[in-house]
Formats: C-alpha cells, sequence, structure tokens
C-alpha cells in the first residue's frame, strides 16, 4: 500500500495509450490511493468512462460543465483535494495546450487551476514518434519542465502505427514506480550510491559452481529505495533473476572477480557503498576447462579452493573509504548470535554501519528484519517488507553520513 493517503488525480487525454490507463488506474487502487478520473472528449473516444469509472469506484469528470459540484467549480474542486494530478496519457495537444496555459476543457482547466507550489504535476507523454521527436513537442517538453511539471520518459518499441520508436507510454508498472517515487523525500539527491546485490557464482566447470540462495531482493530494494531518493544509483548485480528498478544503472556479474572489478570501476566517482551481496567466500583455483567427469572409482574428484577477495573490506580500506568519503555500508547474514557476530564483522570490515540480519529468514523473501550496528550501538528493526526497511535505512545512512563524525570504532 504505497499509496496509502494518497489522492491523485488521473487525467487522461486523447490516444491509444488510455488503455494502459485502465490498469495504470487499477493499480494505484490497489496500492491505497484514492483516484480521481478526468478525462477529454477525445479520451472517452478511446476508453469509456463507464470503464474508468468502475475501476476507480467513483463517477469521473469529464466536462467543466458538470452540474454536480455544489459550487459548480471541477476545475477548483478537484485540483484543490489532489497529492498530485497524473496526466496519462499525454497527447501532443494536451501537452501543447498546458504550455500556452489554455484552459478550454475540464482537465486543461484544472491544470491550469491547480496550486502549483503544492500540487505536482506528472506529466506520461504517448504519441508517434515523429510526433514525440517533433522540435514543437521537444520544445513544449523542455518549456513543461522548467515551468514545474514532471515530464516522464516514453517507451521506446512497437507503435500502434506500426512504426518503432521513442514516443509510447511507459507500462502501468512503470509509471506506478515512478509516481511513487515522487513521493519519498528527496535525502540523497545528487549522491552517487554504489550497491553490490545478489550472489556470486564460481564456476567450477563450464556447468557447475559455487554459489548460495540470496535472491538480491534486499539490495535490489535499497536500490529503487536510493534512487527515489534522488540519488544516481550503480547496481552490480550476481546472477538473480529480478527486473531492473526504475533509472538505476545496472552492472550484471558472475563471480566475485568480476564484482569487484565492477566495484572498483565505479567507486570513485560514488559517495556511498552499500554491500549486500552474498559473496562466495571461495573459488576453484583452478576451473576446469570441460566438465569434470565421474573417475568411476567412487571417489569424488579433488577440488581445490581459494579465498576470494573481500570487495567490501576492500573498499572500506581505501583512501575515500577510510576518510569516509566513500560511506560503507555492509550486511551479515548469520543464521544465529546476530549482535555478536554482526558487530565483530563490522569492525573487521572496518565500516562505520553494519546492517545484521538472518540468513534463512530472508534469503528469497519479501520481508525480513534487521539489527543495525554503529559505534554507538545497536537497534533492531521490526519484520517488514523489504522496500520499507530499504527506504528506513537510506534516510538513515543520509542521516548517518553528515551529522556523525566519522569513525568505525
Ligand atoms: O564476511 P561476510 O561474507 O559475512 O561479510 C558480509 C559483508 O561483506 C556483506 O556486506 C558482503 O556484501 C561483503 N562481502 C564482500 N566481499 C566478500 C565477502 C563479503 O563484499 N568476498
Amino acid at each position: 500500500m504505497q499509496l496509502q493517503g494518497k489522492h491523485i488525480v488521473l487525467g487522461l487525454s486523447g490516444g491509444i495509450a488510455c488503455y494502459k490507463a485502465a490498469e495504470l488506474c487499477r493499480a494505484m487502487v490497489k496500492e491505497g490511493a484514492a483516484v480521481q478520473v478526468v478525462m477529454t472528449e477525445a479520451a472517452a473516444q478511446f476508453i469509456t468512462p463507464v470503464t474508468m469509472q468502475a475501476l476507480s469506484g467513483r463517477p469521473v469528470f469529464d466536462s467543466q460543465w458538470d452540474r454536480r459540484p455544489g459550487n459548480n467549480m471541477a476545475h477548483i474542486n478537484l485540483s484543490r483535494e489532489a497529492d498530485a494530478i497524473l496526466i496519462a496519457p499525454a497527447s501532443a495537444d494536451f501537452m501543447a495546450k498546458l504550455l500556452h496555459g489554455r484552459a478550454d476543457d475540464l482537465l486543461s482547466l484544472l491544470c491550469l487551476a491547480r496550486p502549483i507550489a503544492t500540487v505536482p504535476l506528472l506529466i506520461a507523454p504517448a504519441m508517434n514518434r515523429e510526433m514525440w521527436s517533433h522540435p514543437a513537442t521537444q520544445r513544449n517538453v523542455a518549456q513543461l519542465r522548467v515551468d514545474g511539471s514532471h515530464v516522464l520518459d516514453v517507451g521506446a518499441g512497437d507503435q500502434a502505427c506500426g512504426e518503432q520508436g521513442d514516443g509510447r507510454m511507459l507500462e502501468a508498472a512503470e509509471i506506478l514506480e515512478d509516481l511513487i517515487a515522487h513521493f519519498q523525500p528527496k535525502l540523497l539527491q545528487g549522491q552517487h550510491v554504489l550497491i553490490t546485490a545478489g550472489p556470486t557464482f564460481e564456476a567450477l566447470d563450464p556447468v557447475r559452481g559455487i554459489s548460495n540462495l540470496s535472491s538480491g531482493k534486499m539490495g535490489f530494494a535499497i536500490a529503487r529505495a536510493a534512487r527515489e531518493a534522488g540519488a544516481r544509483v550503480t547496481l552490480v548485480a550476481g546472477p538473480v533473476a529480478l527486473d531492473s528498478p526504475r533509472g538505476v544503472q545496472r552492472i550484471d556479474v558472475r563471480s566475485a572477480q568480476e564484482m569487484l572489478q565492477a566495484c572498483i570501476a565505479h567507486a570513485d566517482a560514488s559517495d556511498i557503498l552499500i554491500a549486500t551481496a552474498a559473496v562466495a567466500d571461495w573459488r576453484s583455483a583452478d576451473a576446469a576447462e570441460h566438465k569434470i567427469k565421474k573417475a568411476g572409482s567412487g571417489l569424488p574428484p579433488a577440488l581445490t579452493l581459494v579465498e576470494n577477495p573481500d570487495i567490501l573490506a576492500t573498499l572500506a580500506a581505501s583512501d575515500r573509504g577510510r576518510s569516509g568519503a566513500l560511506f560503507c555500508v555492509g550486511f551479515a547474514a548469520e543464521s544465529q548470535n546476530l549482535l555478536e557476530l554482526a558487530s565483530a564483522k563490522r569492525l573487521r570490515k572496518g565500516v562505520p554501519l553494519m546492517v545484521g540480519n538472518i540468513g534463512p529468514q530472508t534469503f528469497g523473501q519479501d520481508d525480513n528484519a534487521l539489527l543495525l550496528i554503529d559505534a554507538q550501538g545497536a537497534s533492531e528493526w521490526p519484520r517488514n517488507t523489504k522496500i520499507a526497511l530499504a527506504r528506513q535505512l537510506v534516510a538513515r545512512i543520509a542521516e548517518q553520513r553528515t551529522t556523525t563524525h566519522f569513525h568505525t570504532r
């Protein structure tokens, strides 16, 4: 319920992407939002107000002459009670209207009438690729941003007209993610956050290897939360089956050594490192070129293992790590004695903040419970969804970085 208590005006202008607005409306309601749909005359050519009313659970507004409101001022009422106005789809024509402050239908009228300082306007463009790339549209997009609107990205690919290119409306899930992100405090604005996530896979031969049950969900949730907080995020991911959070640069790696190289390449440009990856402790000293076969003697093959580099400890021990210019946060997955083991790990790795969790209770789950340990002591964060904990952790890191003197001991 990530939009609980939010009142959103969902405005539809004319375009085939109106069909996606139905799914978007449903998704917003599922997240707890009160959704008030407003449609232009053109939008009603693509999808009916009946559908949108049924999905939102509220009568749709589609005319500035609607006599239902007692004061006969739907444009004022609707724009005053909103926490945000989201136009999806926003046609090229509708954006041109907004740009000029025209107000000859209810939707453009309420956009113009909105209290600009308190009610954000988000715009999800949808149009043919030629219309999107036309200088007039690009000029309008740039000016709408200057005027304080949040114009979302467009998608690329097949278009309803049969052409291919930029200009498709984002998918409902993507718009929902951007809308939720919009409401998060921008605690890491301008910061660059480097995150490791997932397991690593250390090859024994071309088809087998050493790995673990880490799903990457906690690290991916933190990447999403950091991006929501305004950070530029680089997510170095081991082999996981997860979609990338929106707006995050993802680098896929397999082994610990690859993960280390990717992290070293990005560490100098980063302000914060959050190491959630469950890095395999050992790798094969000499991975076999071909599949290791059973000897027939009943004896297992002799495997020689060597220790992997410790990515977190390496970066924490760098000049920037030691000075706090790169604020390093570790995770400790244990099965018992969490406080004792995670505290010792914090000191051993030389990091200001260590986050403990119980491995079997977090791997693969959508929720988790955390134990935060810094030089001052420990605090327990009770079980919650990983995204809720990730947002809490981002807030904590933002605060600890700026308010406490940097030390690990
Ligand atoms: O030693 P252990 O694996 O329990 O340490 C956990 C913490 O150290 C995590 O933050 C993990 O991402 C990091 N780590 C690492 N490189 C390793 C081992 C662990 O970055 N080789």
